[in-house]
């Protein structure tokens, strides 16, 4: 019994990893798509407060609920590509896994920003906030963006960050910042 569990366990996760490959392999070409996920750029988890904050009492107002209105065509997605490339690649990375060369002395590390982007329960209002306000609230470096961008920059950010990063859900291998 336990062993049929754990066959269709391992087929389960090569049906994914297959998955995670191919999309992103579609999106950018195989050349860009290796992620080296392990040494000193190792993706790191995102920081706790703002995570135990959105799950537990929601994006803030006036952020809270809202959607993404930037439809996923290709137009917005590159924009948002050359957007993010310009303002968040130098600490989030190329491929969002946070390791961008400006992120790697800071206290907390830049967000691996697929993790959240994978996972349901962080709505579109959770990146927005985020994005327009920074980290300042939580003592990180991550800059407050709503005086900087447009909404509808950040909205296009958004897109290209969900057409691109979302699949590369699930990564247990992410370890957490290391301690001061
Ligand atoms: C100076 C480095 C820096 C730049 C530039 C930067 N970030 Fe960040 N970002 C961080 C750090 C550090 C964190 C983790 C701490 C936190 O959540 O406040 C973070 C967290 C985030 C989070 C929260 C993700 C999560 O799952 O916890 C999002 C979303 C995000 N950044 C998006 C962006 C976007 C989009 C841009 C560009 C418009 C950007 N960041 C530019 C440093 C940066």
């Amino acid at each position: 019994m336990w062993k049929s569990a754990l066959s269709g366990l391992i087929v389960a996760a090569f049906a994914i990893a297959a998955f995670v490959g191919a999309g992103c392999a579609t999106f950018f070409g195989a050349a860009i798509c290796t992620i080296d996920r392990s040494g000193p750029s190792a993706p790191t988890v995102q920081s706790p407060e703002r995570h135990k904050l959105y799950v537990g009492a929601g994006a803030p107002a006036p952020y809270r609920d809202k959607q993404n209105p930037q439809a996923a065509s290709i137009g917005n997605v590159i924009e948002g590509a050359r957007l993010y490339d310009l303002r968040c690649a130098v600490c989030h990375g190329m491929m969002g896994v946070g390791d961008g060369d400006a992120g790697a002395t800071l206290d907390t590390r830049p967000a691996d920003l697929g993790r959240s982007l994978g996972q349901p329960l962080y709505k579109d209002d959770f990146f927005y906030w985020s994005i327009s306000e920074g980290g300042s609230a939580f003592g990180t470096d991550m800059p407050p963006f709503k005086s900087d961008l447009t909404d509808r920059e950040i909205w296009r950010i958004l897109t290209f960050m969900r057409a691109a990063f979302s699949e590369q859900q699930p990564q247990p291998e992410a370890r957490p910042n290391a301690p001061p």
